[in-house]
C-alpha cells in the first residue's frame, strides 16, 4: 500500500505591527496607488523586536500541533525554512526543537528563499514515504524587514514578516500526490542578499539587504512556474480542470494571476493573502495554506496546488489532495 504524507494540522503567525504603503511612502518616492496597481500589496507586518524567526515558528508550530490534536513528542522530524535565521548555528529547527521541548527528534533548516517550505515540503515527504519519519513538522519563518534596505523602493515595498507551519503524519489515504523542486544558480546577481560579515575582501563593503532586478526576477518567476504547472500536471495525470485551489508564494499578484490562467484558473479559487502580508518569503505558502484552510475554503478531499519561486533561482510545487 502507499505510503502518504497527509496534512494533519496547520499554523500561521503575523507580527502585530501594520505597516501601510503610506507609511512607506512617507519615506521613499512611491505611493500607495503604484504599490497597489504593480504588486497588489496593501500592508504588511513587522516583526517586534523581541521577536525571532524562532519565536514565530514556535507560536505558528503549536497551532498546527494543537489543530492535529498531536502529542509534539511523535514529531520524528521538524524542518524550518527561513532565510533569517535567529543565529548561524545553531539551526532555527534546533532552536524551535528546545521551544516545543521536544527531546527525541531530529531538527534542521533549509535555505531555499522564497521557495523554502515548498524544497521543506519535499524532503518532508521524502522522509514519510520512505518509512524513515512518522510526524514532521514543517515551518516557514521570515523576518523580511530586517534584510530590507528601507531606502529602496524597489524592494522595501514587497516584504513582510510571519510564520506558517504544517504538521504531516503517515497515511494511507491519499495526502501530498507529489512534489517538484528546481535550482538554477545562474541567477546569483539577480537576487541575492550579502553576508558582510563572512564576505571575501572585495564584498564586504556591502550591505547586508536584499538587492534585486525586480523586473528581469518578475519575467523569469512568470516563466518557470508556468512551467511547474505543466510538470505538475504531467506527473499527476491530471488536467488544469482536476485542481480545486491554487496557493501561491504572494511575491505579487501578477505573478500569481498568471500561474492561474496557465491553470485556467478563476482568481476566486486562489488563496490570495499578500494584499495584507506582503511577501513573507518561506512562510506565505504555509501561512495562505492554513489560511484556507482555516476559513474553510480548502475542504477534505480537494486538490491543492502550492508552487513557489525564490532566490536562486530556485523553484518547486506540491500537489496536495487535502
Ligand atoms: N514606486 C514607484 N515607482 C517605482 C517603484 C516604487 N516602489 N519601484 C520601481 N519604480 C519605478 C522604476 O524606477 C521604473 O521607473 P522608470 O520607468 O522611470 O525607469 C518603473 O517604476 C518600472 O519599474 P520596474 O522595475 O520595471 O517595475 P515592475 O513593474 O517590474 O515592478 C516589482 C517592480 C514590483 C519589484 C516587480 O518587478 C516584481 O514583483 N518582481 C518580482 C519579485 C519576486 O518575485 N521576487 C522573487 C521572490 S523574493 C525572494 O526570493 C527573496
Amino acid at each position: 500500500m502507499t505510503r502518504y504524507s497527509r496534512v494533519i494540522g496547520t499554523g500561521g503567525y503575523l507580527p502585530e505591527e501594520v505597516r501601510t504603503n503610506e507609511q512607506i511612502s512617507q519615506t521613499v518616492d512611491t505611493s500607495d496607488s503604484w504599490i497597489i496597481e504593480r504588486t497588489g500589496i496593501k500592508s504588511r507586518r513587522i516583526a517586534g523586536a523581541d521577536e525571532t524567526a524562532s519565536s514565530m515558528a514556535e507560536i505558528a508550530a503549536r497551532q498546527a500541533i494543537a489543530a492535529a490534536n498531536c502529542d509534539p513528542e511523535e514529531i520524528d522530524l521538524i524542518i524550518v525554512a527561513t532565510g533569517t535565521p535567529d543565529r548561524v548555528y545553531p539551526s532555527t529547527g534546533c532552536l524551535l526543537q528546545r521551544r516545543l521541548g521536544i527531546k527525541n527528534c531530529v531538527a534542521f533548516d533549509v535555505q531555499a528563499a522564497c521557495s523554502g517550505s515548498i524544497f521543506a515540503l519535499s524532503i518532508a515527504d521524502q522522509y514519510i514515504k520512505s518509512g524513515a519519519a512518522k510526524k514532521v513538522l514543517v515551518v516557514g519563518s521570515e523576518i523580511c524587514s530586517r534584510l530590507v534596505d528601507w531606502t529602496d523602493r524597489g524592494t522595501c515595498i514587497l516584504f513582510g514578516d510571519g510564520a506558517g507551519a504544517v504538521l504531516l503524519g503517515a497515511s494511507d489515504d491519499a495526502g501530498i500526490l507529489s512534489t517538484h523542486i528546481h535550482s538554477d544558480g545562474e541567477y546569483e546577481e539577480l537576487l541575492y542578499c550579502p553576508n558582510p560579515q563572512v564576505a571575501i575582501e572585495a564584498n564586504k563593503d556591502e550591505a547586508g539587504y536584499i538587492k534585486m532586478r525586480g523586473n528581469e526576477v518578475f519575467k523569469v518567476a512568470v516563466n518557470t512556474l508556468g512551467r511547474i504547472v505543466d510538470e505538475t500536471l504531467a506527473a499527476n495525470n491530471m488536467q488544469q480542470s482536476d485542481v480545486d485551489w491554487l496557493v501561491p508564494h504572494q511575491a505579487n499578484t501578477r505573478i500569481i494571476a498568471a500561474t492561474a490562467k496557465k491553470l485556467k484558473m478563476s482568481m476566486n479559487n486562489v488563496i490570495l493573502t499578500l494584499e495584507n502580508q506582503g511577501n513573507t518569503s518561506s512562510a506565505s505558502v504555509l501561512l495562505a495554506l492554513n489560511e484556507g484552510i482555516r476559513d474553510g475554503r480548502i475542504q477534505r478531499g480537494q486538490v491543492v496546488l502550492l508552487e513557489a519561486f525564490g532566490a536562486g533561482f530556485t523553484w518547486g510545487s506540491a500537489l496536495i489532495k487535502y
